[in-house]
């Protein structure tokens, strides 16, 4: 055993067993050795795409949704265009392309990029230079006092969750811990402290703690400066059992406990839990919409059509991308949007969820 998993087996047998959060917070960000912190390798020659990678049209749908968002406050002269999480900067150069067709948007707009991870910081100036951007290390760094459109595309399975194990005397917490030979391994430990649902022996439920202080902090945030934010990822639209922790690593799933520091450690988003935080927060929420639904409500079809006719010898390609995207047992299906917003009509493309009971 070399590198963090050695630390790791160490700090354990120091401290004893560790929670999943603190596994996914050490894999993903301690300073030497995390995946994102020290080698986050997006693409397809690295461990994992993202729908920007897919396809131009992804950025550039989210680019005219920003603009229109805009438009919809009323065109303030000021705003911040905050992206969190923008990975290569992909996303970003297809954003603020498609923007340039929404006279005085980019004008307006301090572009800020919210990142913890100095490598893909590096790749965003590469990528995009500069000029007109700023970088902060969170969305409490970005100064306020402005209306704020947030875009964020697979920020959110990065958050860490907790797990617990259901058995015959109720639930208890999963752990990361090492087996007699020093090797990391899931075991149980106490029940949690959190109230949690009855089900069947066997049974895995997840709760993020980070994921739902995030919620409630944009919230606030959309409260006190006005503005939208989006979030895409994949993840749950109502309560469900499971365990969804994965470890990617070069485009396929392995134990998360196989690799850790080389592979990609996500897990699904609660987004009812997120939404619940950030109403709670006073933002105003809508109903958790499948990828596919979005896209297509903002004109996937026809700006694939205008791209073939553009470059007929990639039609096909172009509409591999588009199903990819929108597909329904594709990301179109699996992935979810809710926008988060303070006043007015719900952003385009998504419906304002309604409050039950
Ligand atoms: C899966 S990548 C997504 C990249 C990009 N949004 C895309 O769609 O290609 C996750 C991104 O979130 C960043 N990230 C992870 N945890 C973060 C955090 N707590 N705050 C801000 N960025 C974070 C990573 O460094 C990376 O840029």
């Amino acid at each position: 055993m070399t590198g963090l998993a050695a630390r790791l087996a160490a700090r354990i047998a120091r401290d004893g067993p560790i929670s999943i959060a603190d596994y996914m917070q050490a894999c993903l960000h301690d300073p030497d050795d995390g995946y994102y912190a020290a080698h986050p390798r997006l693409g397809a020659d690295g461990d994992f795409i993202t729908a920007p990678h897919v396809s131009q049209m992804f950025g550039e749908l989210l680019g005219l949704w920003a603009a229109d968002v805009w438009a919809g406050l009323g065109r303030p002269a000021r705003l911040r265009l905050v992206e969190m999480g923008p990975g290569d900067g992909t996303l970003m150069a297809d954003l603020r392309r498609a923007a340039r067709a929404a006279p005085g948007f980019l004008e307006a707009a301090e572009i800020w990029l919210v990142e913890t991870s100095a490598p893909l910081a590096a790749r965003q100036r590469q990528v995009l230079g500069e000029s007109g951007i700023s970088w902060a290390a969170s969305l409490e760094a970005v100064p306020g006092g402005a209306p704020l459109i947030l875009i964020a595309n697979e920020l959110l399975d990065c958050l860490p969750i907790r797990q617990a194990v259901a058995g015959l005397e109720g639930w208890r917490e999963r752990l990361v811990g090492c087996d007699p030979e020093g090797r990391l391994c899931f075991m149980h430990g106490a029940a949690p402290e959190r109230v949690l649902p009855v089900a069947p022996p066997g049974s895995v439920i997840e709760w993020s703690t980070a994921l739902e202080a995030f919620g409630g902090a944009v919230g606030a945030r959309l409260c006190r400066d006005g503005g939208a934010a989006l979030f895409l990822d994949y993840g749950r639209d109502t309560a469900e059992l499971g365990d969804t922790l994965q470890a990617l690593r070069a485009h396929r799933k392995e134990s998360p406990l196989a690799h850790p520091g080389a592979a990609d450690l996500t897990a699904h988003v609660d987004f009812p839990a997120f939404t619940a935080a950030a109403r709670a927060a006073g933002a105003r929420v809508s109903e958790i919409t499948r990828q596919g639904d979005f896209l297509w409500s903002l004109g996937i079809g026809l700006r694939a059509q205008v791209l073939a006719a553009a470059r007929p010898e990639a039609a096909e390609t172009l509409s591999a991308q588009t199903e990819r995207l929108i597909g329904p047992r594709a990301m179109g299906g699996l992935f979810k949007v809710v926008a988060l917003w303070r006043d007015g009509p719900a952003p385009p493309g998504l419906i304002e969820a309604v409050l039950h009971g």
